[in-house]
Parts: structure tokens; C-alpha cells; sequence
């Protein structure tokens, strides 16, 4: 059994193109409000730390995970190789901040937005090393133009329009609590017997070191195929 909570976006999206098909103009700017939601961020519960956050529309929700869809987004990337997530993220995560905090060939200082997304591989064995790669979120402002990086390893990243799991947990986002917090989803999906990509996760963090209470972390894995939602026993 599965919840109908799927069917008012499909809904709006059948209304989307019934205005398409009947009325092009307003369909071409639905269609183009709906792009890229990259918001004020007093519309999230958990974005209190940036002006701008990652919106999204939820599908259908269970007591272990949301399924979510995220509209396309441009990102701004870098990738680092380490046998610890912690040392590579604190890396790359100093290589975005410098690009934002002004080595772009425009020298311009791009506000922070949340999430940092952190794209983990998923290993074949514990003993190897890794390639994390970070992700910030462009404010709306930079998504058509963003300045180029200064610094080689840093490149853009167009996410596709995609459906995610995404678990919730708080406290500190490091390698235990990543670990942790893939291993219980994945565990809960295969249960729900959900399509998802396997190869890798995100591990998504919206505060900053600073902030001490309600932190807030997720991580997600991609739908493939419609989304499941079971409902509790
Ligand atoms: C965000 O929303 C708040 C409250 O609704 C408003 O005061 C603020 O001006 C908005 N900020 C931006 C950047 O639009
Ligand atoms: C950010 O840029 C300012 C100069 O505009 C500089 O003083 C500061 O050290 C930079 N911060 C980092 C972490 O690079």
C-alpha cells in the first residue's frame, strides 16, 4: 500500500501543461517561475543562517524519510581525494569559500547559501580512499552568469531536476553521523523495496560550525522511477 500524498504534484503538473496546451504565455511563465527555486530563505523551517536556500516541493512523506523534488540548479564544485571525509571536506569546503569570498575573475563577493551539498561515492572497501565532492548552492543572482573560479579545480555543476530521499538528523554532520545516517536510509529504502541510485549518496548540511542548537542535516539518495512512500503498519 502505498500513500496518495504523489498525486497533487502530478496534478499540478497535468494543470501546468493544460495551460500549455490552451495558453502558451501563461504556460511559458508558469513554466518559467517553476525553474531553478532557489528562495527566500524565511520559506524553509531549517535555512536560518543564509538569505537564499534550495527550495522544493514535498511529495510524500513516511516516520523514517520525505521524498522531495528539487527543480535544476547550478552549482559551483570541487572535488577532493582523502582517506577521511572530514579532512577532504574541510579542504574543499575552504576552496568554495575562497571562490565566493572573491577569487573569481570579477572579484566579487558572493553571499553564502544553503545547503553544501557533499556527494560521497560509496566505497567497495572501507580501507580505500575517496572522491568527496562539494557543492554551494549559486544564489539566484549567479545562477544564468556566475563569475569564472580563479583557482582550476573549482568548476560549475548543473544538477538536473530530480526526486530525492532525504533522512533528517541533527547535531554534527561528520563521517560517523554520515555513515550513520546513509547506512539507516538505505536500510529503510530496501525495506520499502524503493528504486534509488545505489553508487552514491549526499550528505547535505545547512549550518554553519558556529550555530550550536537545531542543527540540522540530511542525506539523500536519487529516486529512480516513482517514489514510494509506505504507509506505517
Ligand atoms: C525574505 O522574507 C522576509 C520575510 O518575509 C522579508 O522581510 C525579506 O525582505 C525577504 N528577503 C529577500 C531577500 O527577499
Ligand atoms: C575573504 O576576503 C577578505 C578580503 O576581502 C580577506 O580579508 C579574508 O581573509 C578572506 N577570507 C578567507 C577565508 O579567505
Amino acid at each position: 500500500m502505498t500513500l496518495s500524498g504523489c498525486v497533487p504534484y502530478i496534478f499540478v503538473k497535468q494543470t501546468i501543461c493544460f495551460r500549455v496546451y490552451f495558453a502558451g504565455l501563461i504556460g511559458l511563465l508558469l513554466f518559467l517561475t517553476a525553474e531553478a527555486r532557489i528562495g527566500n530563505s524565511s520559506e524553509s523551517p531549517f535555512c536560518t543562517e543564509t538569505k537564499e536556500c534550495l527550495l522544493y516541493d514535498l511529495l510524500c512523506q513516511t516516520d523514517d524519510y520525505e521524498v522531495r523534488h528539487y527543480d535544476a540548479a547550478k552549482w559551483v564544485t570541487t572535488d577532493e581525494e582523502s582517506y577521511v571525509f572530514d579532512k577532504a571536506t574541510y579542504t574543499a569546503f575552504m576552496r568554495l569559500f575562497k571562490y565566493i569570498n572573491g577569487s573569481n575573475n570579477d572579484g566579487v563577493k558572493i553571499d553564502m547559501t544553503a545547503p553544501v551539498i557533499i556527494k560521497v561515492q560509496e566505497k567497495k572497501r572501507i580501507w580505500q580512499s575517496a572522491i568527496y565532492t562539494l557543492s554551494f548552492l549559486l544564489p539566484s543572482a549567479y545562477q544564468n552568469d556566475p563569475p569564472q573560479p580563479t583557482d582550476n579545480k573549482v568548476y560549475f555543476t548543473d544538477l538536473p531536476d530530480m526526486k530525492v530521499y532525504a533522512r533528517t538528523y541533527g547535531g554534527y554532520m561528520v563521517s560517523l553521523t554520515t555513515a550513520y545516517n546513509s547506512m539507516q536510509l538505505k536500510k529503510q529504502l530496501d525495506r520499502a523495496q524503493a528504486s534509488y541510485n545505489t553508487e552514491y549518496y549526499y550528505a547535505v548540511g545547512y549550518d554553519s560550525p558556529m550555530k550550536i542548537m537545531n542543527r540540522h542535516n540530511e542525506v539523500w539518495y536519487i529516486a529512480e522511477g516513482e517514489p514510494v512512500c509506505p504507509s506505517s503498519p
